[in-house]
This record gives structure tokens, C-alpha cells and sequence, in this order.
């Protein structure tokens, strides 16, 4: 691990962050024989696309599914794959074992390569990201503190903060996309039409569950009831390692508040010289 900053490592071209319990090499490397069961399901994202709200969701379709084992809350049950903290073996987790990560492919485990194991990947747009991923470093101890807006908008564009370059791992995940069993959802649709995103949820979960059912996922994972939801919104996260929310607005079009006209054309340039090839579309309000 090659420090960067006072609270960000590299290590194989990839930003981890130091914490209270940093990431090893030799724990990422051992990623590599990570031994993936077919029920295994991962979420991965870019921090600050929606990860908190579709573990949620996850979480929900699989306990009416039945057979989840029960966890304190929504960090345990969902844990970040590559922060293993002091959890215990997940070797031993009974199945189905549900992670979140923000690690490009390359460092997956190479076992979701036979494409039994899921993946569900949400993004969301720059912007958006942007604006969130500044205000959560405000309140993160274990984020670099910006010093203001625009240093943050430089770092996050030269990928010098956790998760690296964002247009990177969007890049990375579409272009090995067939390699995977692999769900793409954008935040925005699920903001536009949470309904339609559970029901696509639950399809590539193979959960079939009813009308009434799905229903009780949607609003368990409403904005308003999740932010009250001591299992699902965070605030479990003592207040020493985040002094503000987890759930903050939860908006399409909030960078409008934040980023100028300027701002705002150099990320749709970049999007374009470095995602052009891949026509994918990113809603921004
Ligand atoms: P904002 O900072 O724009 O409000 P992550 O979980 O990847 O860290 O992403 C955090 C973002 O997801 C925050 O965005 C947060 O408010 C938003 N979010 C969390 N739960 C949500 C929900 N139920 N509906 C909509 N947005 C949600």
C-alpha cells in the first residue's frame, strides 16, 4: 500500500481508504482466491451512487424471500468485501452471503467469472456524484477533508480520492460487463420509478415475490422510511467517524446548487473524451 494522502492508500493502481482498519495488500490480494458460491450476491458502485439504499433493497427482497440469516444491521448484513475490519471468517457466513464493494474488476474475486454468483451495479451521474462525494467528505473522518469545493472537484477528476477516477470504474465495469452475471441500474431511474427498479431487482434475483410483497420493499425503501430505519440509514456509524448524514437529499439535480456553468461543460467534456465509446447515457435531472 503506497500512501497518497493522510487518509487514502494505492495499491494496485487503486484507492483504498486508510480507516481504522486499513486494507492489507496481502488481504487484497487474497481476494484472488476468494472462494465464490453461487448464492453469493455483490453490490458493487462507486461510493456515493446509491450503495446504502440498494443494500437496502437487496437486503429486503431476500428476507421476504426467505432464508437470510439475520444480522444487526445493514453493514453486517451487506459487508464491504474489500474493509473486512474484524468481522469474522466469511468463509464460515452461511449462505446466501451478501457483499457491497467498490473495487474495480481486476481486483474482484475471479470466481464471479463463471457467472453463477450476482452482481448488481449502480450508477449514478457525475455530478450528482460529485456534490455528494464533497459533502460526505466533510463529515467522513476517514475521507481527506476538502479544503473547498474546487480543490475537491481536482482531486475527484484526476481520481485521487476513494474509489479512484470515476469515469475509470464505470469504464472498467461496463467494458468487462460480459465477463459477469451482472445487473446495471442507474440511481436515477431509481429515483424516477423505485417500483420498476425492485421488480427488475427481484427478477435477476430469481425472488418471486408477490404484488404485496414487492410493495413492502418500495417502502421500506422510500427515502423518508429508510431515514428512519435504525438498521438501514447508518446512523449506527458512531458520531466520531461521521458527524453528519448517510442520507443527506437524495436528489436528482442537486449539483446544480453547487458546481458553475464552467464545472459542469468540463465534466461533460471529460465524459465524453473518456466514456464517449461506450454510448451510455447518465440522466442529470
Ligand atoms: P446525496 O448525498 O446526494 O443525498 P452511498 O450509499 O453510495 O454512499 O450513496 C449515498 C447517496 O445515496 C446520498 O446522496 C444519499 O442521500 C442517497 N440515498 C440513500 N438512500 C436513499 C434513498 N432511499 N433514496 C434516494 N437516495 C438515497
Amino acid at each position: 500500500m503506497e500512501p497518497i494522502s493522510r487518509r487514502l492508500s494505492r495499491y494496485n493502481n487503486y484507492n483504498f481508504a486508510i480507516g481504522e482498519y486499513p486494507p492489507t495488500a496481502e488481504y487484497i490480494d487474497s481476494l484472488q482466491r476468494f472462494e465464490i458460491r453461487d448464492s453469493d450476491i455483490f453490490l458493487v458502485t462507486y461510493p456515493k451512487s446509491g450503495t446504502i439504499w440498494t443494500q437496502q433493497i437487496i437486503i429486503s427482497i431476500c428476507e421476504l424471500g426467505g432464508g437470510l440469516n439475520e444480522y444487526k444491521n445493514n453493514y453486517e448484513q451487506m459487508p464491504w468485501l474489500e474493509y473486512r475490519e474484524n468481522r469474522e471468517d466469511y468463509a464460515l457466513r452461511p449462505s446466501p452471503r451478501l457483499f457491497s464493494s467498490h473495487l474495480i474488476p481486476a481486483l474482484m474475486p475471479p470466481g464471479l467469472k463463471d457467472k453463477r454468483a450476482k452482481i448488481v451495479y449502480v450508477t449514478r451521474n457525475p455530478k450528482d456524484n460529485i456534490v455528494s462525494f464533497y459533502h460526505f467528505s466533510k463529515v467522513c473522518a476517514d475521507l481527506d477533508t476538502p479544503e473547498s469545493f474546487e480543490q475537491f472537484l481536482e482531486q475527484y477528476l484526476m481520481g485521487n480520492v476513494v474509489g479512484s477516477s470515476w469515469f475509470d470504474h464505470i469504464r472498467e465495469w461496463h467494458l468487462n460487463r460480459d465477463q459477469y452475471n451482472i445487473l446495471f441500474l442507474r440511481y436515477e431511474d431509481m429515483i424516477l420509478d423505485l417500483k420498476g427498479a425492485v421488480v427488475k431487482i427481484c427478477r435477476f434475483l430469481c425472488q418471486n415475490l408477490s404484488e404485496a410483497d414487492i410493495q413492502q420493499v418500495v417502502e421500506k425503501a422510500t427515502f423518508k422510511t429508510m431515514k428512519t430505519d435504525s438498521k438501514a440509514n447508518y446512523e449506527f456509524v458512531p458520531q466520531d467517524k461521521i458527524s453528519g448524514n448517510f442520507m443527506r437529499k437524495g436528489q436528482i439535480g442537486d449539483w446544480k446548487n453547487l458546481l458553475t456553468a464552467e464545472q459542469s461543460e468540463r465534466v461533460d467534456q471529460l465524459i465524453k473524451k473518456k466514456l464517449g465509446d461506450l454510448s451510455l447515457k447518465f440522466i442529470f435531472e
